[in-house]
């Protein structure tokens, strides 16, 4: 029997219904979130839970995000750090910072998020020099996807021997697909021939990529 797309669509819905267990707080965020005027396109569940996962197999001390919105990725992230590991999360649109401000708060997870507001390329310099090199676990890469291969290249030097690097919508988006010359080939590629990473791509929703830095 092939994969058709409406089969996609209903294993789609499948795993967002099974997988993960239902989340009082989580559950009803994107709803506050479109009645705030925010967009709909956070990750969806099960992404959520395999971000925190990954999260939980790391050192769990520093996680950098890039792409904030509503603060849903980042509440997953945030639960698999340590309890006193932290999440650095970047986002340009001030009505969403601020709401996401408010989401981690209620999530009991602020004591652990700095939001940082600005465009990606802008602030990544100073988020650097403030971290250091080799010094985060984790990061989560979900703002413009044209810029990813630059994001790449500023965040590879951070990241610990063993730290993970996962990017949303590497696929594709409702914008545009890999094979219609979308722009996240380059960043793929990029990753996938670095000698200190080791990838690959799941077909999770629009595409998860997970890149470990091999410890050396
Ligand atoms: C796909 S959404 C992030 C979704 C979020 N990671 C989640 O799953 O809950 C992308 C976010 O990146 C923000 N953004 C757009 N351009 C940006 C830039 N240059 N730097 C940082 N954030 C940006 C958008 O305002 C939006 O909130």
């Amino acid at each position: 029997m092939p994969m058709t797309p409406e089969r996609w669509d209903f294993i789609s819905n499948y795993a967002t219904e099974v997988f993960p267990p239902a989340d009082d707080h989580l559950d009803g965020l994107m709803d506050r979130a479109r009645e705030a005027g925010l967009p709909s396109i956070a990750v969806s569940s099960d992404v959520g839970m395999l971000l925190k996962i990954l999260v939980s197999l790391t050192d769990g001390h520093l996680a950098l995000e890039l792409g904030t919105l509503a603060g849903y990725s980042g509440i997953w992230i945030a639960r698999g750090l340590q309890p006193n590991g932290k999440l650095i999360t970047v986002e340009y649109e001030t009505l969403h910072a601020e709401f996401a401000e408010r989401e981690f708060e209620m999530a009991g997870v602020g004591d652990q998020v700095e939001i940082v507001r600005g465009a990606a390329l802008d602030v990544l310099p100073s988020i650097a020099d403030k971290v250091g090199s080799e010094s985060v676990d984790f990061v989560f890469i979900d703002a413009v996807k044209s810029e990813y291969p630059q994001y790449f290249e500023a965040i590879r030097p951070l990241i610990k021997p063993g730290g993970l690097l996962v990017a949303d919508n590497v696929y594709g988006t409702g914008a545009g697909w890999i094979d219609e010359g979308y722009g996240t080939d380059k960043f793929n590629r990029l990753v996938a021939a670095d000698p200190d990473f080791d990838a690959v791509a799941t077909p999770m929703r629009e595409g998860v990529l997970i890149a470990r830095r091999k410890a050396t």
